[in-house]
């Protein structure tokens, strides 16, 4: 594996690949990987030539009070794990190499983001479009791996390339959880013993949202309602969001019907949680 980190560097490794016409399936992130990114990359190996994987902690995305400056970082052991997983080159830029002046134009997101994460994280969905913009053109990847966990970011993502003709395919990839349930995340490491002890109460009051809805319950105030004392009652955690919504367009919906994401988010001391369920 080859590690990248100037711009220029990458784009003539990409000219290489681009004129042996090699398949690239490209996987960003912000590093301190775990299972959830590796599988991205791991199915990126397998439906491309070359894997390309960015590891940038973008500061567009972060807002004033949110966790930038202290968001976890290894590079050592991410290095070793993207090799492992098949990554052919890793893109490593700094933030002086992505943003070496205030960028002239930046992307706003004019849809999906007027909910859930979105109305807490004013301006996170446009600077993570307008990085992923960025990093598209940088590496003319042929695919790109998101991963469903962040269900609003792949909705998203799928509006920016069918706004702006991007061609590239989004392949969506499901959540990977640790064996109680718990969505894996670089953040899981701020929760405290008891917190995490607590945390799998997140995807079990989606589960059992789910299982309402399969029983015929399509009321969502009442499905809300439900998931919401259970959040509070089980999670040991601020209620931060519960919604269901229409998936991908994030509509607000009386009763459940056509595909729809049920998400929800809370908040313990140190570290905000979020997951999903997406029904079709
Ligand atoms: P990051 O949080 O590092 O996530 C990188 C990718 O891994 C995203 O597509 C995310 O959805 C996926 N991912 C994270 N946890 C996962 C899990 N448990 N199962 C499956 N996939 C998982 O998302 C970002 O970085 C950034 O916003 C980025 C897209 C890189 C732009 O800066």
């Amino acid at each position: 594996m080859k590690i990248v980190r100037t711009i220029d560097a990458l784009k003539k490794d990409v000219h290489q690949m681009k004129s042996s016409h090699a398949a690239i399936g490209f996987v960003p992130t912000m590093g301190f990987l775990h299972e959830g990114h590796l599988t991205l990359a791991h199915r990126a190996k397998k439906e491309n030539d070359q894997v390309i994987m960015s590891i940038f902690v973008n500061p567009l995305q972060f807002g004033p009070n949110e966790d930038f400056e202290r968001y976890p970082r290894n590079e050592e052991r991410d290095a070793q794990l993207a090799e492992e997983a098949g990554v052919d080159v890793l893109f490593l830029p700094s933030v002086e190499e992505m943003y070496p002046s205030e960028p002239a134009v930046t992307l706003t997101v004019q849809k999906r983001t007027n909910a859930l994460c979105g109305l807490s994280r004013t301006g996170h969905f446009d600077g993570v479009a307008t990085v992923v913009m960025k990093l598209f053109h940088l590496t003319e990847a042929d695919r790109a791996y998101f991963g469903k966990k962040d269900a609003q970011q792949l909705a998203v993502i799928h509006g920016l390339v069918e706004s702006l003709n991007v061609p590239i395919a989004i392949q969506g990839v499901d959540t990977v959880r640790e064996s109680d349930g718990l969505a894996k995340s670089s953040r899981n490491v701020y929760l405290l013993p008891d917190e995490r002890e607590k945390a799998p109460a997140l995807y079990q009051s989606l589960q059992q949202t789910k299982q309402l809805i399969e029983g015929g319950e399509t009321r969502t105030s009442f499905l809300k309602e439900q998931a919401a004392d259970f959040l509070t009652a089980k999670s040991g955690a601020k209620l931060e969001y519960v919604d269901i919504l229409t998936y991908p367009e994030l509509e607000p919906i009386e009763f459940v019907s056509g595909s729809v994401i049920l998400a929800a988010a809370v908040k313990y001391k140190n570290a905000r949680l979020i997951d999903n369920i997406i029904l079709t």
